[in-house]
């Protein structure tokens, strides 16, 4: 079976990298934010009400997209990860239920809900390994290059273009550059010009300096 060191295209790579760095983001928030004051909790409120909408949607794309191929051929795996999706949904209801309660002990109530963050993305980073570990091995063995790459493309055109900018924020940083300037000249070929433009002053706005020259070419 083909195992992650593989030249394929797989369908959870860039994106759980993406994911990755919009969770450790917030976690980094939340620890520095200050309990007692109200408009600090109420901007982490908006930051992580903004994650888990994205959560919620990677969750749909792959329930929808993903998961009726990994049922077919590894059942069982396909209903732990479908649960864990139905898990999560419910996870994120109650921690946005911690932000919300006014307690007298404001602090040590803000640093549970960190706490309860933290444990929340450490056991989603652990199903997303098991994405990429155990089904996207069963995928390549069920499908060649062509038709991974056309379930990607299922998502990502099925992704209306306000999330998508909101999904680009965390993918421009989170790729090496070689990787997002292959996908950045993917789009100068297949996106609406305004689309690709919006996503290199969205580039030039999240990258550090040093990477935002190379782009220039790009914008050519
Ligand atoms: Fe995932």
């Amino acid at each position: 079976m083909t195992t992650l060191a593989t030249t394929r295209p797989s369908l959870y790579r860039d994106i759980h990298k993406a994911i990755r760095a919009m969770m450790n983001a917030l976690v980094d928030r939340a620890s520095r934010c200050d309990f007692t004051d109200t408009s600090a909790v109420a901007a982490l409120r908006e930051e992580t009400v903004r994650t888990f909408v994205l959560l919620e949607s990677h969750a749909e794309h792959e329930d929808r997209h993903v998961a009726p191929i990994v049922e077919q051929h590894a059942p069982e795996l396909a209903h732990r990860l479908g649960g864990e999706h139905e898990a999560q949904t419910e996870r994120m209801v109650r921690l946005l239920s911690m932000l919300d309660r006014r307690a007298s002990d404001a602090a040590g109530r803000g640093h549970a809900f960190v706490v309860a963050l933290t444990r929340f993305f450490a056991e989603m980073q652990v199903d997303m390994a098991d994405e990429e570990e155990r089904a996207m091995p069963v995928l390549w063995a069920a499908l060649d290059d062509a038709a991974v790459l056309a379930i990607e493309h299922a998502i990502v055109t099925s992704i209306a273009p306000t999330e998508m900018m909101q999904w680009m924020r965390w993918f421009l940083p989170a790729l090496p550059a070689r990787d997002r300037d292959a996908m950045l000249e993917g789009m100068k070929q297949g996106a609406p010009p305004e689309a690709f433009a919006a996503t290199l002053q969205l580039a030039r706005e999240v990258l550090p300096e040093s990477e935002v020259r190379a782009l220039e070419k790009l914008a050519a």
